[in-house]
């Protein structure tokens, strides 16, 4: 069958080389269909490229190609791979996306075309690159009623994190190494600041609970106020810092869904997900806690994700699969600062007497070269609504989420 991929950056080139270097474990999917690449789309040229006869700047060239089926998009970007995507489902062709960008803003729309059209759209690799979680979810945990999910959903930010963590080095040179080395996103600031897992953070919440949430429903925080003195006072209490993404059930129809750093005491299966690794962990009411763990981003992981999607097309060629989720509504995702309670860990110049009478007895943490003017410490659950009340007054040098995953 024939199949084109549309944008020949990391992931596309990936998606390709995978195809032909994966012939016989790719017929065994498929049943024995051939998968055959017979068009790239990218604006840009490759003259030395080895598959130079097969690259278009023109999407019509796909679009009206009758014998192509199956369209990868690994273009990124909400605009032109909407446009594009909407035309290919219309004229039922089945799209599979890396785009986690995408599937956040407009999965709804684009699942809607997919229903109407009869063609499948799938997305395995738009949360966790090559870890399987988008089809595990949908499929062998549907049984169970999920109650939440916490993600490591960046490798960037956990690269980052770890080698602030283990080496010593500071945010600003740890965040160059990890530009150095490629793994970021082309605005870093997506990564640094949440955004790359907040999209993955609406994928996930979608899927597991039936309604699309948008990612201005995520309230979201990145790491660039953490600080080696942070790292050094959790570290001295046997935990770690990483960036999460938080999904919580509350209700039949309201959930509650944040990103942030987040405190993960050791013994976690998150804490010791080190590097650019991810991590998803679900719980649900029949299963328990599910991690699932691997390599989140890069060109031959994100390709093997994407590769078994069209596999699932070829095989689901003449069939719709059932897959997808339902519209979102505003009052859905609530504001998990007055709605979730969990313990802070606070720094901030005050003394022992002051923190004791605002929060009562807490445990409180050491680092070498500690000023005596500042304190950190872990409080009890409380709301942030709360733990903000209680700390008016004080001069807060920082303050971070306690996970219970
Ligand atoms: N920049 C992303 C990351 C790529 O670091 O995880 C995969 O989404």
């Amino acid at each position: 069958m024939k199949i084109a991929v549309m944008g020949y950056g990391t992931v596309g080139s990936g998606v390709v080389e995978v195809i032909e270097t994966h012939v016989s474990s790719i017929s065994k999917g498929t049943n024995g269909e051939k998968m055959e690449v017979a068009k790239i789309l990218d604006l840009r040229d490759f003259p030395d490229d080895s598959h130079a006869a097969l690259f278009t700047k023109d999407f019509n060239d796909i679009l009206n190609d009758p014998e192509i089926k199956v369209v990868a998009e690994t273009m990124g970007g909400v605009n032109p791979a909407f446009d594009f995507t909407m035309k290919l489902l219309k004229a039922g062709k089945s799209v599979v996306s890396s785009n986690k960008e995408l599937v956040a803003q407009k999965g709804p729309e684009l699942l809607q075309m997919a229903e109407e059209s009869g063609s499948n759209y799938l997305f395995e690799a738009s949360v966790g690159g090559g870890i399987p979680i988008i089809r595990p979810m949908s499929q062998c945990l549907v049984a169970n009623n999920i109650e939440g999910i916490a993600g490591i959903l960046n490798g960037t930010t956990n690269f980052i994190l770890t080698k602030m963590i283990e080496d010593g080095m500071t945010f600003a040179d740890a965040l160059k190494l990890a530009q150095d080395n490629g793994f970021a996103e082309k605005d870093p600031t997506a990564d640094v600041e949440g955004f790359d897992a907040c999209r993955k953070v609406c994928i996930l919440a979608s899927l597991a609970f039936g309604k699309h949430v948008y990612p201005n429903q995520v309230e979201t925080e990145g790491i660039s106020n953490i600080t080696l003195e942070d790292v050094s006072y959790i570290e001295g209490a046997n935990g770690v810092i990483k960036l999460l993404g938080q999904i919580k059930k509350l209700s039949d129809d309201k959930i509650a869904a944040f990103v942030s750093p987040a405190v993960v005491w050791n013994g976690s299966q998150l804490a010791s997900v080190n590097g650019v690794f991810n991590a998803i962990l679900v719980r649900g009411d029949a299963v328990g806690d599910v991690c699932f763990y691997g390599q989140g981003a890069g060109k031959l992981p994100t390709a093997s994700a994407v590769v078994a999607d069209m596999v699932d097309c070829v095989k689901h060629i003449d069939r719709k699969k059932f897959f997808g989720w339902g519209e979102g509504a505003e009052d859905y995702v609530v504001d998990y600062k007055d709605s979730i309670e969990m313990p802070f860990y606070v720094r901030a110049k005050a003394t022992e007497n002051k923190v004791k009478s605002a929060f009562g007895e807490v445990k409180f943490l050491s680092r070498i070269g500690q000023p005596s003017d500042e304190k950190a410490f872990i409080t009890d659950k409380m709301t942030q609504n709360e733990l903000s009340k209680r700390l008016e007054g004080f001069e807060v040098i920082n303050t971070i989420k306690v996970t219970n995953y």
